[in-house]
């Protein structure tokens, strides 16, 4: 914890120029979870509620992809053989969204960091710019839950809301209930690239949860609960770190 001792002074000015609004946050939460776990799901509601950037390097790297960029033809063979995109891409992509005045009051990451690398980096990154330590919450999830949700998903095209044809469908059948967009399922949700997926995360993500163990900033969800269920167990995990740090 001694570890971003030095950044307070940091902290402390950026904080005294924030609108109230923004006071609750300041600082990264990461949810770590497999695919399907509900990340994306909980860090919407997350973020809208705290006015904070929800950052999830799954969409950024999607953005890129229906772009067309460089980065996007680089990135898009590896999301559909369900591997995980090389750390140098995604750590320049965080960067540059970081450096977004958007995220001077704190933000939200969602399937990111996924490996010991990106932690180590984002450690820094984070020092850098004055924030402390993150605060840690992984989802749980049997692995048969997950295959179910993910072959459920449907996003809408326009805003990103995320239904679910068995548990949230929306009303009107490929519509979005917010903005009217048309639904879409996502190409790596197939079966055999989500088992490539659920792998990845065993062998390369899950470690993330004992590094975050030793910092002492990790909380573990129940994430097979329903979407209300999950989201008062997080408010209640992280008004016990707000005790536990004072800043959260
Ligand atoms: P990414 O987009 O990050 O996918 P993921 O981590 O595999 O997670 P998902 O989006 O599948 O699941 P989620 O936990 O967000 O679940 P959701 O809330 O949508 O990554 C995609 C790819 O990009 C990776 O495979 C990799 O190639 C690359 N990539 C991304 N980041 C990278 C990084 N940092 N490093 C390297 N490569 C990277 O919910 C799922 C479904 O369940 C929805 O239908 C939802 O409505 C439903 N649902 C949610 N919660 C509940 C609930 N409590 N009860 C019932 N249904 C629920």
């Amino acid at each position: 914890m001694a570890l971003f001792a030095k950044a307070g002074c940091a902290a402390a000015a950026i904080n005294a120029a924030r609108p109230a609004v923004w006071m609750s946050l300041n600082r990264a939460l990461i949810f770590l979870g497999p695919p399907g776990a509900g990340k994306g799901t909980q860090a919407k509601q997350f973020a809208e509620r705290e006015h904070v950037p929800h950052l999830s390097t799954g969409d950024m790297l999607r953005d890129h992809v229906a772009r067309g960029t460089a980065l996007g033809q680089m990135a898009k063979p590896i999301m559909e053989c369900g591997e995980l995109v090389p750390d140098e891409i995604i750590l320049g992509m965080v960067e540059e969204r970081l450096s977004r005045p958007d995220s001077v009051h704190g933000f939200i990451f969602d399937g990111f960091p996924r490996t010991i690398p990106q932690a180590e980096t984002l450690d820094e990154i984070l020092k850098r710019r004055g924030f402390g330590l993150p605060q840690v919450v992984e989802f749980k999830v049997d692995a048969e839950k997950l295959l179910h949700r993910v072959a459920g998903r449907w996003t809408c095209s326009v805003g990103g809301e995320t239904y679910n044809i068995y548990e949230r469908p929306p009303k009107v059948p490929g519509i979005c209930d917010r903005d009217g967009g048309k639904l879409v399922q996502r190409s790596d949700d197939r079966p055999e690239v989500v088992k490539e997926r659920l792998a990845a995360y065993e062998r390369q993500t899950k470690p993330l949860a004992d590094y975050y163990r030793q910092h002492g900033v990790l909380d573990v969800v129940d994430g097979s609960a329903s979407v209300e269920e999950v989201s008062r167990a997080l408010k209640a995990i992280l008004k016990r770190a707000e005790g536990r740090n004072g800043h959260l």
